[in-house]
């Protein structure tokens, strides 16, 4: 028998009804900043994905090749392909250009709980902005996504690549020993990566203070540290202007800042960003982000532009954690046919009242009213209508409280009215 491949999920109904109502919040509030949604193809040529990132790429992708030849793969992420239809049609629209996008991403990953090979994201790209306002407004909006799905327990922290390279370029890492460096860092394996800057003979003081550097939050302490390096002053003081905008427009609290945030992807310069959610364990990054060059790459007029992306599975885990109650599909009306007689009428009154925006369901097994009303139970009707030869007759309706049990006729003239009523 065919089985799901590895890393892949079906959803219910019940967890499509989650997934939609969770996306209908996350569409909002990219609207509510004005971003316009985009959609690009879930397949792309293997090359958009491997023109920055070299072919190591390809072991973490799902490429193919077509009956044609061409080398295509599976998207692993959506700014690539936001860009390349950026640079390909849209770069003549005014800017800033707010663009976002809920889609599945493909990763040749070991799957486990919260890292799957099929996954979905939401995310945007910002282009023709690098103003402190401009990268403020978009962490900013991450974050509000994920408070307006109900979230509470995450945290924001802010990194900058600049000041990465800064240091490196401070202690004389060559790009070679940097390689090396940067998954330690990435990973906050700190105890290793004060081993290897040792290594690369640094002496203790020094090794060991920088290990502090990359783990404070304290701007003074880091600002002390780059005291001679004039170079890194300015992007020192976009990311003071960034975390004021964050916790006094925005009433942003908790952010902090963590140098140690370098990110995967091969695209990001200057300032990134990473929120997590400390309760989901090793797979608890919820959303990446930052500013990078891919315009330039892609045969764009350059242009700055920075963006980020929501794990949507991550996010509903992280909900999960915090024991939110979902709401759960439901019906506003189960029409049950008392016989025969009375079938063609019954959908005749499911067509009238799904005109005016009910969700109707008809019994279609003729399998007699206590069956019914049971199975009308397990949909979550509100009320549920029995239609028989007699109320045919005298034009009325049998209409049931599913919650209360309480059963009333009513003239099938005033039905919509009373329903109208008793929804609010
Ligand atoms: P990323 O950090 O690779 O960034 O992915 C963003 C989010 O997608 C992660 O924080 C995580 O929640 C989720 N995610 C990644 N891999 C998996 C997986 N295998 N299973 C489940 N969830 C996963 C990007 O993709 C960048 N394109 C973000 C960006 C947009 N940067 C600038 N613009």
């Amino acid at each position: 028998m065919s089985q799901l491949p590895r890393g892949t999920r079906d959803f219910t109904p019940e967890e499509m009804y989650i997934r939609r109502y969770i996306e209908e919040s996350i569409r909002k509030t990219f609207l509510s900043f004005g971003y316009g949604e985009v959609q690009t193809p879930t397949f792309e040529h293997l090359e958009l994905f491997t023109a920055k990132s070299g072919q190591s790429i390809i072991n973490e992708l799902y490429n193919f090749t077509d009956k044609s030849g061409r080398e295509l793969t599976l998207r692993p992420e959506l700014t690539a392909p936001v860009i390349r239809f950026y640079v390909e049609r849209l770069q003549m629209e005014p800017k800033p250009l707010k663009l976002f996008y809920l889609g599945n991403c493909f990763r040749y990953d070991r799957p486990q709980k919260g890292r799957y090979r099929e996954f979905w994201q939401a995310g945007c790209e910002l282009i023709g902005a690098d103003t402190p306002e401009a990268y403020a407004e978009l962490i900013a909006l991450a974050y509000t996504i994920l408070h307006n799905i109900g979230l509470k327990d995450f945290h924001l922290n802010l990194g900058n690549l600049s000041l990465i390279q800064a240091l490196f370029k401070k202690l004389s890492v060559s790009v070679n020993d940097q390689k090396n460096l940067l998954p330690l860092i990435d990973k906050s394996q700190f105890d290793e990566l004060l081993d290897a800057l040792k290594c690369l003979g640094l002496s203790s003081q020094i090794a060991e203070e920088v290990v502090a550097l990359l783990q404070t939050s304290d701007i003074p302490q880091i600002q002390n540290f780059f005291n001679d390096t004039p170079e890194v002053h300015k992007e020192l003081l976009k990311l003071r202007q960034i975390i004021t905008l964050l916790q006094q427009s925005f009433q942003i609290p908790d952010v902090s800042v963590k140098l140690s945030i370098v990110r995967g992807l091969d695209y990001y310069k200057g300032l990134v960003f990473e929120i997590e959610a400390p309760k989901l364990g090793a797979e608890k990054q919820l959303c990446g982000g930052g500013s990078y060059d891919l315009v330039g790459l892609f045969g764009g007029k350059d242009v700055p532009t920075a963006g980020f992306a929501i794990g949507f599975d991550r996010s509903i885990l992280a909900l999960e954690t915090q024991n939110v109650i979902f709401p759960k599909p439901a019906l506003d009306i189960y029409i049950i046919p008392y016989d025969e007689t009375c079938i063609e009428k019954s959908f005749e009154l499911a067509q009238l009242l799904r005109k005016d925006d009910y969700q109707v369901d008809v019994d279609l097994l003729r399998r007699g009213i206590g069956k019914s009303l049971k199975f009308a139970s397990t949909k979550n009707a509100r009320h549920a209508i029995i239609l028989g030869p007699d109320e045919l007759n005298r034009n009325v309706v049998m209409l049931r409280d599913m919650r209360s049990g309480e059963q009333q006729s009513i003239p099938v003239a005033e039905l919509l009215t009373y329903l109208k009523k008793s929804r609010t």
